[in-house]
């Protein structure tokens, strides 16, 4: 068990705040025209994301156990069918699929503490910033090298089991990490960009919005709060009963809204007010961010520290997208947590060589449709996996478990809270997902 409740919100927002926030919200949010993006973003967090994460929390605190044999045991409690279980075992495929190209791009900010701490960036321009990366980018060797290094880091933490060992970590690394941000923020204000970006961001523009946004807003909502595969179930077995997860869950899922804003509001008057593209895709943070600190007083010492920290927010995030796969397997075959995560890791890592060489040597190769490997492995877990297992989960949550069992667990008193519930739980976030799957398939 948790010790607290607090610990359970910084595992928990350690999970959420990643990579996902930092790097790929700017990114996708730049290639999908900004505002209108950003708002249905917010909207899907919110209405679809927050509901969920309730019913992945409470489901996870019920059943006390890995996802895989929490759902056995809800199945078997409430004579549901069997079929349930699936929501256990996509969520270990989920996790198996998102971490093999996680890692590789965690590798590139472990990279990047290196490259600023050489004063490389110092008061480089903009195209110089973007060509150190597209070099870096052309190296299959040092991409492989900083994704191995990267995912060896995460197999020893997640052997070790060492996520009471985290806890000093992330109580120290996650509020400096908003403090850095918070500067970057700052800093951004001061360029003539700011009013730019900040417009881009902020305006909404309804001739932007086409179905495939609203999928990609839902995605990014599912894999920014780590939904719809396990992760915050798995963690959730651990907490407290007697803590609020309705509270938990807002803390949770403001920290990681805030720390996604702030990353764009850093990124993108940067964007502007030095000729860059906001739609250059994933190597925006890499190009952006160094070349505000290169311009900074001590920037050299303040981007080491950020790519630090972006490295540190990754790897809690890392250690969650095995999470559910391990907890499962030494449960049931009451393996060694070491071997499992070895075997666990050396597979994912396997599959990353491909998102290793999207990048470059199979930069020409395509899978679905226009997308190369790296692009096909997310799309299919952040897009497809995520939001159907999180639709599941609603389900399961909404209909499947009786009234009094999510009444004891929410703390559920009056009628109108439990109507509550069903409505946003049961009907309007698989709606929303189920919408926004057929609205995208349509075209
Ligand atoms: N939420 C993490 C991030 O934003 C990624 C993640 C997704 C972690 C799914 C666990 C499960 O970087």
């Amino acid at each position: 068990m948790w010790s607290s409740r607090w610990l359970f919100v910084l595992a928990a927002a350690g999970s959420a705040v990643g990579l996902g926030n930092i790097w790929k919200f700017p990114y996708i949010t730049g290639e999908n025209g900004g505002g209108a993006f950003v708002l249905i973003y917010l909207a899907c967090v919110a209405l679809i994301g927050v509901p969920i994460m309730m019913a992945e929390v409470l489901i996870g605190r019920e059943g006390r156990q890995s996802p895989i044999n929490t759902m056995r045991l809800m199945v078997q409690q409430h004579r549901a069918s069997p079929a349930w279980v699936l929501i256990g075992w996509m969520g270990v495929l989920a996790g198996f699929l998102i971490l093999s190209y996680y890692t590789v791009v965690a590798g590139w900010a472990l990279n990047y503490i290196w490259q600023m701490a050489s004063g490389r960036f110092v008061d480089v321009s903009g195209p110089e910033a973007g060509a150190i990366f597209d070099t870096f980018l052309a190296s299959p060797w040092q991409l492989l090298f900083w994704h191995t290094l990267f995912m060896m880091a995460t197999i020893y933490i997640v052997a070790r089991g060492v996520l009471k060992g985290l806890e000093a970590a992330i109580r120290w690394f996650m509020p400096l990490l908003f403090v850095l941000l918070f500067v970057l923020v700052g800093y951004a204000v001061t360029t003539d960009g700011f009013a730019q970006g900040f417009e881009f961001m902020f305006a909404f523009h309804w001739e932007d919005v086409t179905a495939n946004t609203v999928l990609i807003a839902l995605g990014q909502a599912f894999f920014t709060l780590s939904l719809g595969m396990g992760a915050i179930m798995a963690y959730g077995a651990y907490v407290p009963s007697n803590a609020s997860i309705a509270g938990t869950v807002g803390i949770i899922a403001l920290l990681d809204t805030l720390v996604a804003i702030g990353a764009g509001l850093a990124i993108f008057p940067i964007v502007f007010a030095n000729g860059l593209e906001p739609g250059q895709g994933p190597g925006l943070m890499f190009v952006t961010i160094p070349l505000a600190f290169g311009q900074m007083p001590l920037g050299v010492l303040f981007g080491t520290v950020f790519f630090v920290l972006v490295s540190f927010a990754a790897i809690t995030s890392a250690i969650s997208l095995s999470e559910p796969a391990l907890a499962y397997l030494v449960e049931e075959y009451n393996a060694k947590r070491a071997r499992v995560a070895v075997s666990f890791g050396v597979l994912s890592w396997f599959l990353g060589i491909g998102s290793v060489l999207s990048f470059n040597a199979w930069a020409d190769l395509h899978f679905l449709g226009e997308r190369t490997f790296f692009d096909t492995v997310d799309h299919i877990s952040q897009n497809v996996m995520l939001p159907l297992g999180g639709m599941l989960i609603a389900l399961f949550a909404g209909w499947v478990l009786p009234r009094t069992v999510v009444g004891a667990q929410l703390g559920l008193q009056r009628a109108w809270t439990n109507v509550l519930w069903k409505i946003l739980c049961g009907v309007l976030a698989p709606l929303g997902v189920l919408a926004v799957f057929a609205g995208s398939l349509l075209g």
